[in-house]
């Protein structure tokens, strides 16, 4: 069971735990008094793992609610996402199919690709979101199970099922403030790729009752990323609670959390100097970035820190690094 279905008890909301709770906290030290890090590296099996899991662990016994044996899902060439639908969906008997975008090619999309071709998974490359898009009806007809069409999953698995992940951990953050086990933070710092983790946060905190201020660090010019966009998400969120039975009232504005673009850097997975710097400044932590999303997070991190009138955290919502053999 849940914190989500201890706060929603009767809720239909289907669920299979793939990682430990509660993920660890711990002070950054080195990075000054009152930086914590929430470290979702250590969710899920044999230490592979991260925020695509805790989504997973609510959209794959969605597929089978839906009687659906094929997955298909869309990102970039190196998509931690898409890898972690692929193992992930592989041992519970779920198909993944890709549509991947080309982005810049560095020694870490390269391993990527190299892991995606060992997972199991369908790829299809496209030079453009364009052409994936005008790809993706055929995409559907052709990897139909039967007559059923492969249940389609937006970027980053950030549908309102996913979302529930981040709605699922931010309660689970708020128990371990009232444990004592970290400090009550004024600001939670993520990266933002497709808004589903941003988007549970913020609702997931709300629902605690703890006054955190999301911070999202926008790292992908794919698609519009801002608290718009965020917001809608989580309401959406909201509904597919209450039609799943949860008594809930609530309603996330734009003004409900903080987003910026200022880490982005040229584009998607393009690497930032200020990315490098925190990379090195983790490793001091012990602590393994990689260079699109956790990189930039944390390169926000540092620049908050001076102005924040609280603690800051920071999740480590972990790219792929060490990968089961
Ligand atoms: C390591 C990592 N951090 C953060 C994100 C962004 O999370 P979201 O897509 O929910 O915005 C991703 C997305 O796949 C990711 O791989």
């Amino acid at each position: 069971m849940t914190l989500l279905h201890e706060r929603f008890p009767g809720a239909d909301l289907p669920h299979v735990v793939l990682g430990g709770r509660p993920t660890p906290v711990r002070p950054l030290q080195s990075w000054g008094p009152g930086v914590w890090l929430k470290d979702e590296g250590e969710f899920g099996e044999g230490g592979w793992g991260g925020n695509k899991v805790r989504k997973l662990e609510w959209l794959l016994p969605e597929a089978h609610r839906r009687g659906s044996r094929t997955l298909l899902t869309v990102g970039g060439i190196g998509t931690h996402w898409g890898l972690a639908a692929a193992l992930y969906g592989a041992e519970h008997g779920i198909r993944t199919v890709l549509g991947l975008v080309e982005q810049p090619v560095d020694d870490h999309v390269t391993d990527q690709l190299r892991r995606l071709a060992a997972s199991g998974a369908v790829v299809h490359r496209y030079p453009s979101v364009r052409r994936l898009k005008l790809a993706a009806p055929g995409l559907m007809l052709r990897h139909r199970d039967g007559l059923r069409p492969p249940y389609y999953l937006p970027a980053g698995g950030s549908s309102p099922v996913g979302t529930l992940g981040y709605v699922d951990a931010a309660l689970e953050m708020a128990a371990q403030v009232r444990d004592g086990a970290v400090p009550e933070p004024a600001r939670v710092v993520t990266a933002v790729g497709s808004a589903g983790t941003a988007a549970g946060l913020v609702l997931g905190l709300r629902l605690a009752g703890l006054s955190s201020r999301v911070v999202g660090v926008v790292v992908n010019d794919a698609f519009r990323l801002d608290g718009v966009v965020i917001a809608r998400l989580a309401n959406r969120t909201v509904d597919l609670l209450r039609d799943r039975g949860a008594e809930i009232d609530v309603q996330i504005d734009a003004s409900d959390l903080d987003v910026t673009h200022d880490y982005l850097g040229p584009t998607y997975g393009a690497t930032t100097a200020e990315g490098e710097r925190a990379l090195e400044a983790a490793r001091a932590e012990g602590l393994e970035l990689e260079p699109v999303y956790t990189a930039k997070a944390f390169a926000a991190v540092r620049d908050l820190v001076p102005t924040s009138r609280g603690p800051v955290l920071v999740l480590n919502t972990h790219g792929p690094r060490r990968v089961r053999a």
